[in-house]
């Protein structure tokens, strides 16, 4: 048995348990999403100096509209404070910030930090960042049918099908962290996570650590990947 560490090429994290920990605290729901971007942004610090290359965050999904509209906007204001303050941060880390989901329904002034972010950072290679906005894994696969639709291309195979998708710039995740205790997908990177490894705790997220995120890269060392195979033990 070696106990080698093998550093996943893409992470994706369902950043799970924000309202459970305000709630807790006898805290508004909001300050426990603020808790968890302070969260979001040490773990992406941290997940360069591991040399982990993609890192997928879900933010806000599809379904996450159906939450008041007071939260909502909370989360919206949040993330947009979030990136207009922390943007020169990635940048000096080196990390290319992109985002999947739809534009369409997201305030604008975020929808044009989102394209700035995204064009000022498109030269840096040490991490991929994708962050996911009114994100789904259903509306992301109908997106790519109805463009792939209208482009007519003579093949289409796995490989030409997944460029139409948003996570087009990274692997596939070779391990999806769902912190909370849920065990669940929720509409996360349907098509992209055939193949992926789940880690799951109860660990609610504004409390994840470095040291968590270390151990499940760690038991995610273990895992032996057979993709279908037949592996000789
Ligand atoms: C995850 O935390 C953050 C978002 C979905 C935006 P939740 O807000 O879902 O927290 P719980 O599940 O209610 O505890
Ligand atoms: C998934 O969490 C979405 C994000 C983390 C952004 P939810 O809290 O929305 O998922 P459900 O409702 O428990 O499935
Ligand atoms: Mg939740």
């Amino acid at each position: 048995m070696t106990d080698e560490l093998k550093i996943p090429s893409h992470v994706a994290i369902i950043m799970d348990g924000n309202g459970r920990w305000a709630r807790r605290r006898g805290l508004p729901r909001v300050m426990g999403h603020y808790q968890g971007a302070q969260v979001a942004e040490d773990i992406v610090e941290y997940a360069t100096e591991l040399g982990i290359r993609h890192l997928t965050l879900y933010a806000f999904s599809t379904e996450n509209w159906n939450r008041p509209k007071e939260e909502v906007e909370a989360l919206f204001k949040l993330l947009e404070d979030y990136l207009r303050n922390k943007k020169q941060k990635l940048y000096d880390l080196k990390i290319r910030v992109r985002f999947i989901g739809r534009r369409d329904r997201i305030p604008k002034t975020l929808v044009e930090l989102m394209k700035q972010i995204e064009e000022e950072s498109k030269h840096f290679n040490r991490l991929t960042l994708n962050l996911a906005i009114d994100y789904g894994g259903r509306d992301e696969i109908l997106r790519a049918v109805r463009k792939l639709l209208k482009d007519n291309p003579k093949v289409i195979n796995e490989e030409t099908f997944s460029q139409y998708l948003d996570l087009s710039c990274s692997p596939d995740p070779d391990l999806l962290i769902r912190t909370a205790g849920e065990k669940r997908i929720s509409n996360f990177l349907l098509w992209n996570i055939a193949y992926t490894e789940f880690y799951f705790t109860d660990t609610l997220w504004p409390d994840f650590t470095r040291e968590e995120f270390l151990k499940a890269i760690k038991d995610f060392s273990k895992r032996k990947r057979k993709f279908g195979r037949v592996i000789d033990e």
